[in-house]
């Protein structure tokens, strides 16, 4: 079978399971093609490569973080410049949040309408849970349980879509209206994309201008940052910044800078500095994704 799948992520949370599942359909011998849709609003349309691994491929994959209970809109507006098919396209979705909240649920809903309409047919929707990349920071031992859950679900998930068991999420009362009132998040996001402002810490190491997916960030030719408004508010700039330089406007007090680490922590202290989030919700999630590997390998 040949399988596209498409992702976007800020943080590179997304990316580690978008290459988790092409690295588990290849070891099934199917043949998958990767796509970061990072910059695709540069232009109106999209480019021959994704088009054509999207007219050839068998299955396609869809990969997000969700954002305010959203897909973000970099991804709706990929599903806009999505070509209709002539025949039904067999296609899952896969997303990763913060927290195992049911409301995450209704993320892909307004995605899910736009494929429908473009003959886009999805089957199967995973949700995962990764550690967050704005609001609070999880420890690194957190943030390794979330990865090696997702891990060892994956090639459940993909045997799942392989043999045609469908899987979507379970339905929530009212999901199309909270998810339209909580996509205010977006021109927010842009809005306040604007009051970002780089301190004097910044080393002048452009990763930030070079890493934005939508090119919002420059600098003048004085040296002085200039933000867009085309913000996503994926946290790129400020999760990666080697000198956590960057100011995110009314959001700053959520600001998490530094990547996540994902290996044991290395003293006491370390792993109780950011655990004070294990609520009940992470529990039940974990005990259900034990629960649910312990089954498939007995
Ligand atoms: C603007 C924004 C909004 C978010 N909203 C939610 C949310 O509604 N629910 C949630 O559980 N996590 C939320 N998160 C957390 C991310 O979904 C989570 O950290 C994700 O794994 C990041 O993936 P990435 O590294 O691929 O960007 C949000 C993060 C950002 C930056």
């Amino acid at each position: 079978m040949k399988i596209t799948i498409c992702y976007f992520s800020g943080t590179g949370n997304t990316k580690k399971v978008a290459h988790r599942f092409a690295e588990i359909f290849a070891e099934e011998r199917h043949e998958v093609k990767l796509l970061s849709i990072d910059g695709i609003t540069l232009s109106k349309t999209l480019s021959c490569e994704f088009l054509e691994s999207i007219q050839d491929c068998d299955l396609l994959g869809i990969g997000y973080p969700i954002y305010a209970f959203n897909a973000p809109p970099i991804v709706l507006q990929f599903a806009k410049r999505l070509p209709r098919m002539a025949q039904n396209k067999h296609t899952f979705i896969f997303n990763t949040s913060g927290e195992p909240l049911k409301l995450n649920n209704i993320s892909s809903l307004k995605l899910r309408s736009m494929l429908k309409r473009r003959r886009y047919n999805v089957t199967n929707e995973y949700h995962y849970c990764m550690p967050y990349n704005i609001m609070f920071r999880h420890s690194d031992e957190m943030a390794l349980k979330m990865w090696q859950t997702a891990q060892a679900l994956i090639p459940l998930d993909v045997r799942e879509i392989i043999d045609g068991q469908k899987h979507l999420p379970e339905r929530v009362r009212c999901g199309h209206a909270i998810a339209w009132a909580m996509r205010c998040e977006q021109w927010g996001g842009q809005l306040n994309g604007r009051m970002y402002r780089v301190s004097k810490e910044c080393v002048h190491c452009g990763k930030c201008v070079n890493d934005c997916p939508t090119h919002n960030i420059r600098i003048t030719k004085k040296g002085k940052f200039k933000f867009g408004g085309k913000c996503l508010m994926c946290m790129r700039c400020a999760h990666l910044c080697p000198a956590n330089a960057m100011h995110i406007g009314m959001f700053n007090s959520w600001k998490v800078n530094g990547p996540y680490t994902f290996s044991k922590p290395k003293n006491e202290e370390e792993k109780q500095k950011y655990n004070k989030m294990l609520t009940k919700a992470y529990e039940q999630y974990f005990a259900a994704a034990e629960q649910r590997i312990n089954n498939a390998n007995k």
